[in-house]
């Protein structure tokens, strides 16, 4: 059985292009870039934390069922192919609504209907429709197989 760890997203990517962005508008100077880094009223990208000690047990793998996955609090558990485990947050990455169902590969936000892929959280329905990538992917949350349980790591 193989997990993935977690890839850098989230709030560090946010700042990082939000930082990017303002230095493209404000050329160099430093002290105007500490004023417009913060990215919070950029559309799509709604920052998300992850929350839980690590160890914390999640579920037991064999709720897992292939090809979908399990919604709990703030994480959705998912098992893309058997023996791959993996989580991401369940806070929508368009307006922090909780995604709510895993079916058929794709986990949906019940809110505005945004969808993200098991896979990566690739978003592949922004919300009433818009199109692909119009709001961000759903940050990936590092997690852990021990013994029998999926466990946040
Ligand atoms: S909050 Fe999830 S689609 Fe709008």
């Amino acid at each position: 059985m193989s997990v993935r760890s977690s890839r850098a997203a989230g709030p560090d990517r946010l700042n990082r292009r939000g930082l990017l962005r303002c230095a493209a508008l404000c050329g160099a100077a430093a002290p105007v870039l500490v004023a417009c880094g913060s990215g919070e009223d950029e559309p799509g990208e709604t920052p998300t934390e992850e929350s839980g000690p690590a160890g914390e047990a999640l579920v037991p793998t064999a709720d897992v069922p292939v090809g979908g996955g399990v919604v709990l609090d703030d994480v959705i558990v998912v098992q893309p192919t058997e023996g791959e485990l993996m989580a991401f947050t369940a806070v929508c990455t368009h307006q922090g609504a909780k995604v709510t169902t895993v079916e058929d590969g794709v986990m949906t936000c019940s809110l505005h209907g945004s969808q993200f892929a098991i896979e990566d959280g690739e978003n592949l329905r922004g919300p009433s429709g818009d199109p692909a990538g119009s709001v961000g992917d759903l940050p990936e949350v590092a997690v852990v197989v021990e013994g029998d349980e999926v466990v946040r790591a």
